[in-house]
């Protein structure tokens, strides 16, 4: 056998051990997050207000990638690299407690009266103009409004939602 097989052989064992070392510490850092965005004036959670004080314009589309860092927030795994669109869609958990929007909002479950046509957890495209339970996301009445000054929904996925709003809607018949 040779000398790198052996290395091989011997540390395959060590595998889970340090895939949980490495889940452990991803929890660790969302933990932090957490503390960090809960602790925070409600000044702070204005959009486009990193945390270092610098007033920062972003604004992104309904399908740009979003970038944590670029809202003065720390890398998140959850929504980098992800749209509005993958978020709504389910395509993708984007809450931190990796719950999709459909788990309490589809075809028979109307939390907060906001319904989508899919099953439990189903992905389904979205767009910004298709209208849901009446209201479209897009537009002065729709649910991007509404779901940004909601106080019960996550912070970060609510700066993301203003900057769209502030962007005019990119990617809409409304820009
Ligand atoms: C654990 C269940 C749960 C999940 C997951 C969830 N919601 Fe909600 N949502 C609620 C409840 C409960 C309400 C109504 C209470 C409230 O307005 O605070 C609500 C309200 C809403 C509203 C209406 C807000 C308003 O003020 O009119 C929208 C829009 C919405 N949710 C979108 C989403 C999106 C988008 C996601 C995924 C990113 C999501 N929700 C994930 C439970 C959930």
């Amino acid at each position: 056998m040779s000398f790198y097989r052996l290395i091989y052989r011997s540390t395959r064992s060590w595998f889970p051990i340090v895939f949980w070392f490495l889940f452990t510490v991803s929890c660790g850092a969302e933990a932090n997050f957490t503390n960090m965005r809960s602790s925070s004036k409600s000044g702070d959670s204005k959009p486009n207000k990193a945390l270092d004080g610098e007033t920062i314009r972003i604004t992104i589309g309904w399908r740009d990638s979003i970038r944590s860092q670029d809202f003065g927030l720390s890398s998140n795994p959850n929504v980098d690299d992800k749209s509005l669109f993958d978020i709504v869609s389910n395509n993708t958990f984007g809450r931190d407690d990796g719950q999709k929007c459909s788990t309490c909002h589809n075809s028979s479950m109307a939390l907060g009266g906001y319904a989508t046509d899919g099953d439990v957890d189903a992905a389904v495209n979205i767009e910004p103009d298709d209208k849901l339970s009446g209201k479209p996301w897009a537009g002065s009445q729709g649910w991007a409004q509404r779901f940004a000054k909601n106080k019960n929904k996550p912070d970060n996925l609510k700066m993301f939602f203003q900057s769209w709003i502030d962007s005019g809607y990119k990617d809409t018949d409304q820009d």
